[in-house]
């Protein structure tokens, strides 16, 4: 009788360190290793690198139920910064379930209050998972629509708003490979700027981000084509280009090495810093198409300076002093973008985490309820954010921190 009161007491006593007031401890978890449990877990556990830490299998009673809260919540601070930037008043709501399959290219559209994305591969879309069609999502009504540019756009991966046009990047489709395009949202026709490196194919298109003066940043990378969604094929390792937006003259930034994929791709607010999201764990390989996932590749974001000539001090399409840093707590980042503050907002698994751009700590983790549930890219509104992933959009509102860069 006396052991089993300790062992009661001993559940009832396992919960984590107390939010701070204002905070609802329903939807807010602060994970630390001052918390003797977590620092220290008692009997058997594991986890792969794909699976948040919640989910991890655990022996200890007291940490299942450490786990099964988290699960609850929609926000775990790591870092008692995270508070500040997220504030009280935030709430993540889902706003369409769709299937649990990967939706990317998030784009918000200001002038008609809606987000442009896609559904993308497979086992949606038509054959071999490739997807001629996009949707749009009204914002003001919830009301969720298939359109199709004229003319039509195979296999969008990216997209980044800018003065009301959507420039996207493509895979590449059943005969087309990859290209840099426009699409104006109030008449969806497309203008294609580029889809060739000096008449050579790219592998195919996963991200973009696009810079003050208009110059692009692409990543080339093996996931289009190992998904089927092109028969080109793999002329080089995943890449990240730069494109003059003025002469649309190209050269590569970086390349990665064996056990990396070219994924998200940000700069920091004063351009000064490039970021990159390295999904080397997905298992895509130049060699098979249906290789199995690797733990070992890349779940990482990387850091480059931009290097700037000595003779007219212009920062230079060169990357210099890279840096690692951050590792992915879980599965790897996907889609990645940068807040007003330089915040890194990364998706990927069951989360988007925050990352200090300096530092490389993670901040904390906006969730999105488990359950399969998996953000894939994010896009940025004022004091807001709209997640696609699989299993549907979620919008986070209320945000305190200004995020919106234009
Ligand atoms: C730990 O998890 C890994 C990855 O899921 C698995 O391969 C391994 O067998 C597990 N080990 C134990 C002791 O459960
Ligand atoms: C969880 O851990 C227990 C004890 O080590 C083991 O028997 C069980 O197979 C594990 N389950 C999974 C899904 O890894
Ligand atoms: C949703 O938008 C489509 C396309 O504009 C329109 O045909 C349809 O009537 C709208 N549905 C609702 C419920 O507003
Ligand atoms: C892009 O090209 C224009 C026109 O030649 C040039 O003025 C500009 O400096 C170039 N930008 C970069 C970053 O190379
Ligand atoms: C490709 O990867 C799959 C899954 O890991 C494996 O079964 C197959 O043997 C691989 N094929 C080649 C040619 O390496
Ligand atoms: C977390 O909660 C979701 C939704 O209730 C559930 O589907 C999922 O299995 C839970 N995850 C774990 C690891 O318990």
């Amino acid at each position: 009788m006396q052991i089993f009161w300790i062992g009661l007491l001993g559940v009832a006593a396992a919960q984590l360190d107390s939010v701070p007031q204002g905070f609802d401890p329903n939807h807010w978890a602060w994970v630390s290793n001052t918390d003797p449990l977590l620092a220290v877990i008692p009997g058997t556990f594991n986890r792969s690198v794909y699976e948040a830490p919640s989910a991890a299998n655990v022996s200890d009673q007291r940490v299942v139920s450490i786990n099964d809260q988290i699960n609850q919540t929609s926000f775990v601070a790591y870092d008692e910064r995270f508070f500040d930037i997220i504030g009280p008043d935030a709430v993540v709501e889902q706003l369409q379930a769709l299937a649990f399959q990967v939706h990317e290219a998030p784009c918000y559209i200001p002038e008609t209050n809606s987000l442009f994305f896609v559904e993308w591969g497979p086992p949606g879309g038509g054959e071999k998972g490739r997807h001629d069609s996009q949707y749009l999502l009204d914002l003001t009504t919830n009301n969720l629509t298939l359109i199709k540019t004229n003319p039509p756009s195979w296999n969008v991966h990216g997209c980044v708003y800018r003065s009301g046009q959507l420039h996207v990047v493509t895979d590449g489709g059943p005969e087309e490979t990859g290209y840099l395009a426009t699409i104006d949202p109030q008449t969806w026709k497309r203008t294609t700027l580029l889809n060739n490196f000096y008449e050579r194919p790219f592998i195919s298109f996963n991200d973009l981000e696009i810079d003050d003066d208009g110059n692009y940043y692409l990543t080339d990378s093996y996931s289009g084509w190992g998904r089927t969604l092109h028969p080109y094929g793999v002329p080089t390792p995943p890449t990240v280009y730069f494109v003059n937006g003025t002469t649309l003259r190209l050269k590569e930034l970086a390349v990665l090495p064996v056990g990396g994929n070219a994924n998200g791709v940000s700069l920091s607010p004063d351009g000064s810093t490039l970021y990159l999201a390295d999904t080397g764990a997905t298992g895509a390989v130049a060699t098979n198409k249906t290789a199995a996932r690797n733990p070992q590749g890349g779940r990482d974001i990387y850091a480059w300076d931009f290097a700037v000539s000595k003779t007219t001090g212009e920062r230079l399409p060169l990357l210099t002093s890279q840096k690692l840093l951050s590792r992915a707590i879980q599965y790897f980042y996907d889609g990645i973008r940068v807040s007003e503050s330089g915040l890194i907002f990364g998706a990927g698994g069951e989360v988007v985490e925050v990352i200090d751009p300096e530092s490389g700590w993670t901040l904390g983790s906006i969730r999105f309820g488990g359950g399969g549930n998996d953000p894939v890219n994010v896009v940025l509104g004022e004091h807001e954010l709209w997640v696609v992933g699989k299993g549907g959009v979620w919008h986070v509102k209320d945000v305190k921190e200004t995020l919106r860069r234009y």
